[in-house]
Order: structure tokens, then C-alpha cells, then sequence
């Protein structure tokens, strides 16, 4: 089937109209709606309160140097659970009310990164069908993450179940948002350093029951259009638990590591019944501000703290099945239940960078060719990147690299391919819009197909090309996004 790009763009525009939605000023985009999806059917609360994003991003911000969050440091034992305390007030605020029971309305000072309503592989026709892979649901604008394996978030929790959240930044990191889309048809990536100050809250949930996780009774509960099944295609309307409160903060006391400060908390009560205040029961697990670089034992570790009582918990069986997971993050660097075990915080969030032109997937977790998947090398992704860097590797580093299964949209890494690109500073989700926004705009380019697949690669056969593409596509979106589930 060859279909030219107006068609695309004709049938983009049908489907949203199809599914309900406003069309802002600049509709043609569907980066900047709340979501693609409209009010679910089976879900009987009132459109007013659907997820609403805001898009409309600050041109200037105010100086937060004097934020307790800014000034209480750290790195000393003394005055971290202060900053702890400070973070996470600071972290709930970015909501208009108490998050327990349903998501509130995102406060007018947050901001949400436009374009993840859909993943890199879903075509204009996919979006058009209510096809959008992880993108944001639209009761409380939560995304996809990946999956919980088995016994990862407690040994009762017998399935493997799926993990949903919403993010925000403050104005500092809005500002950077409107600067990267000063034009919403257009995304400019000459700037894409956050300021100082820049603080981003991501709240975590899952489906799984509290069967399946005792401790999390009594945790907020928020309702969302998610899929009936992991890996499935239909969605369903579903009760989903808070596990999980992550921050991230542009913090130029760390420069020498990272520039950044990344940490989170846990929701555990074991009292099996539900707190008067839910926010009692959560508990920092850990924060980091370097990767501690080719430090291979924890002793060692001087740029991040896992919490002395969680690790107890975590040693008790009380967090994880330990025959599946003893580990936070890698060699116990700082990490959440969550998240996957094969990497940290910052080691994952250090390989957030986009390609100048191109679209490519790259590795956020280690991935060894056979034989040299040691500690050691394991540690070029644990390096300390300075904030705003581009992560690369050298023509011997490349060597180690197994970059899997060949694909058509994929270039392969060389040293020459990695100069050319250009870091998001950490932020993933800024990585994943900017590609986003690229593979939608593409699709409206003439020789549409041409200009997927690398220069490095051969061309495409005609006739079920496309879907051949774009397949490709949706195939490294997910190994790159989902990548390292615990083999
Ligand atoms: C294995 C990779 C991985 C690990 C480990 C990881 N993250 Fe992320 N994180 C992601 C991806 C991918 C995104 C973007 C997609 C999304 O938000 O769902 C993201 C998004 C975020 C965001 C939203 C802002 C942004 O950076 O784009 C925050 C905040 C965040 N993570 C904090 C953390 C913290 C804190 C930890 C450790 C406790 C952590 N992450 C561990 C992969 C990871």
C-alpha cells in the first residue's frame, strides 16, 4: 500500500477529530495535546476531570538558589534528611491537592514534556486507530514504563505487571521546554542544557494488588486507561498503586560528578492497614550525585546513599523476592524497586543525548559482547558525565559494545556517528520527545522512507516496505526503552 504524506496528514487530522479532542491553535501536532485518547468508556468520571497538560511553557523563571533543596546539602549524613523532607514538599506541590484517592490537576507553576502521547514506530494511520504504544493515557496523563518481572516488587507478586507514571518540571525546567519548542511545529535543539534549579518529580505506580505488594496499603490510588495485559493491545480502565516518587535536580554543587541529583522514595507500610496520613509511609531510598565511577563494591561508594533501613528491609525479603533480584541498581548503586537492576539513576539518565539529524536508539543499560560482560567493563556506563555531555565511547570502548540484532532503522555506533551527537542533559524524557516530534515530522517529508533509514543501510524492497519500517521502528523502541530485564 503507497500512500503519499497528505494522505497521512489528512487521516491524523480525521482521527483526532475521531477521538474527541480540542484542537488548539496549532493542531496539526499531535505532541501538544494532553492525549491522544478521549474519555475512556469504561470509566464514569467527568471529562472536566480528565488529564490536562500544561504545554504552556514559562519565558523566564525565577531564581530558586535560596529553596531548601538548594541550600541543605546532600552529601552530609547530617542534613540529608532534611533535604529529603525538603524535596519531597517541594516534589507533592507540583499538584494542586493531596494525591491520594485520584490525580489532582498539575499545579499552573509545572510543566509536562509535550509529545510522549505516543511511542517512536506508531504512524500517523496507528494514532488515528487509538494506537499509542506507551504514550499518555488520558485520565491522569500517565506513560508507560517498563514492566515489573516477577518478584520484583515482592515475592508474592506471582505475574508480571505493568508500570505507569506522570512527570512534571518546575519553571526552570519549562523554561528549557519552551526554549527547545519556542515553534510547536518545530523542534530546535540548539539549547538543551537545563538551568540550574531545574527540579523534575516523576510519581510511579503499578497495577499490581496489595495480594501481590502487602506493603503498599494504603498508598495513593489513581484510576487509569491502561492496558488490560502486560504487552497487550486493548486498554482498560484499571486501579493503580503509588510505589515509587522520583526527583531529579540541575545541581551545580555536583559539578565535578554530574551536576545532577537524582533519588527517590519507596511507599512501604507494613502495618497492614491503611496510614491516617499515606505520606507517612514514604520512605527516601536512596539519592546519588555521581555514579562513582569504576568503584565495583559498595564500601567504596562515595557519590550516592542507599538508606541504612531500606537495604534492612530490602535484606529481611521484605522489598523483593531475593531469588529474583538482591539488588537495588547495579552492584547496589542507587536505584528504585521499580527500576531495573542492571543499571542506577544516573547511569541510565547519563546516556540521554539525541543524534543531530537522525533518529537513533542507542543503549541506556550495559550490553557486553559475549565474553567481556564484566564488572570492569560494565563500568563505562557508570562514568561521570558532566552535565550537558554527550555520552560516547572510543574506537577500543566500541569494540566491547554488542549492539544486537541488526535492524533497518538503526545505525551502528562508530566513533564518527557519536560526535555527531548532541546531549538532553539527563533527561530522557526530553530524548524521547525530541525523537518523537522527528518520527512525526518525518512522516510528512517526501521519499518518506529514504529519509528512516540510514545512509549506512541498504534500501528498502517495495511492497510491504512501510510496515516492514516501521515494525523495525516499534521493535527498537521497545528494546531500547524496556532494555536489560534481568535475563
Ligand atoms: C534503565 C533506565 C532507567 C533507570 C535505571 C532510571 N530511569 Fe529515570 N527514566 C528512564 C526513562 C527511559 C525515562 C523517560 C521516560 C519516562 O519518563 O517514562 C525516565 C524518566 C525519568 C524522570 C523524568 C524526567 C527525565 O529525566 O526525563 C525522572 C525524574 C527520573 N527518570 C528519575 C529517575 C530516578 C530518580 C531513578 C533512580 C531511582 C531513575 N530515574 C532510574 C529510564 C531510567
Amino acid at each position: 500500500m503507497k500512500q503519499g504524506p497528505w494522505l497521512f496528514y489528512l487521516i491524523l487530522v480525521a482521527g483526532i477529530q475521531m477521538v474527541g479532542l480540542e484542537r488548539p491553535a496549532n493542531a496539526q501536532t499531535p505532541g501538544f495535546v494532553s492525549s491522544l485518547l478521549g474519555k475512556p468508556v469504561d470509566w464514569n468520571g467527568s471529562p472536566s476531570d480528565l488529564f490536562s497538560a500544561n504545554l504552556n511553557f514559562p519565558t523566564r523563571y525565577p531564581d530558586l538558589s535560596n529553596e531548601p533543596w538548594m541550600r541543605l546539602d546532600p552529601s552530609d549524613p547530617s542534613q540529608r534528611n532534611a533535604y529529603f523532607q525538603a524535596v519531597l514538599a517541594y516534589g507533592l506541590s507540583s499538584f494542586v491537592s493531596d494525591i491520594s484517592g485520584a490525580c489532582p490537576r498539575t499545579s499552573p507553576e509545572w510543566f509536562h514534556v509535550p509529545w510522549l502521547t505516543f511511542s517512536v514506530g506508531n504512524t500517523s494511520a496507528d494514532l488515528a486507530a487509538g494506537k499509542i504504544g506507551s504514550g499518555r493515557e488520558p485520565i491522569c496523563g500517565l506513560t508507560q514504563e517498563r514492566p515489573a518481572p516477577i518478584g520484583f516488587l515482592h515475592a508474592k507478586q506471582t505475574r508480571r505487571v505493568q508500570s505507569w507514571a506522570v512527570g512534571s518540571m518546575n519553571q526552570v525546567g519549562g523554561y528549557l521546554l519552551g526554549r527547545v519548542w519556542r515553534d510547536r511545529s518545530a523542534t530546535d535543539i540548539s539549547e538543551t542544557t537545563f538551568p540550574r534549579g531545574t527540579f523534575v518529580v516523576k510519581f510511579l505506580f503499578t497495577e499490581a494488588t496489595t495480594v501481590e505488594v502487602p506493603y503498599l496499603v494504603g498508598a495513593p490510588e489513581w484510576d487509569a486507561n491502561v492496558y488490560r495485559v502486560v504487552d497487550g493491545s486493548t486498554r482498560e480502565t484499571k486501579r493503580m498503586r503509588l510505589v515509587q516518587i522520583d526527583f531529579s535536580i540541575r545541581d551545580p554543587r555536583f559539578d565535578a560528578q554530574t551536576g545532577w541529583v537524582f533519588g527517590t522514595f519507596m511507599f512501604f507500610n507494613d502495618s497492614g492497614s491503611p496510614p491516617r496520613d499515606w505520606t507517612t509511609k514514604l520512605v527516601p531510598v536512596g539519592l546519588m550525585w555521581g555514579n562513582d565511577p569504576g568503584q565495583t563494591s559498595r564500601p567504596h561508594f562515595r557519590e550516592q546513599v542507599l538508606e541504612p533501613s531500606v537495604m534492612a528491609l530490602r535484606d529481611q525479603g521484605q522489598v523483593f523476592d531475593l531469588s529474583k533480584r538482591t539488588t537495588f541498581g547495579w552492584l547496589d548503586r542507587v536505584n528504585g524497586p521499580l527500576d531495573n537492576p542492571v543499571s542506577s539513576c544516573l547511569s541510565c539518565h547519563a546516556t540521554a543525548q539525541v543524534h543531530k539529524l537522525r533518529i537513533i536508539k542507542h543503549f541506556l543499560t550495559p550490553t557486553l559482547q559475549p565474553g567481556q560482560n564484566t564488572d570492569p567493563n560494565r563500568m563505562l556506563w557508570f562514568r561521570n558525565i558532566p552535565p550537558g555531555t554527550p555520552f560516547t565511547f572510543s574506537a577500543t570502548e566500541l569494540a566491547l559494545i554488542d549492539q544486537g540484532r541488526p535492524s533497518l532503522v538503526r545505525e551502528d555506533w562508530t566513533s564518527a556517528l557519536m560526535a555527531d551527537f548532541v546531549s538532553t542533559d539527563y533527561s530522557l524524557q526530553l530524548r524521547m520527545a525530541i525523537e518523537n516530534a522527528r518520527f512525526h515530522a518525518l512522516q510528512g517529508a517526501p521519499n518518506v522512507l529514504d529519509s528512516l533509514i540510514p545512509p549506512t543501510k541498504e534500501r528498502l524492497p517495495t511492497g510491504g516496505a512501510r510496515e516492514r519500517l516501521f515494525e523495525d521502528f516499534r521493535r527498537e523502541a521497545e528494546r531500547i526503552e524496556r532494555s536489560g530485564e534481568l535475563e
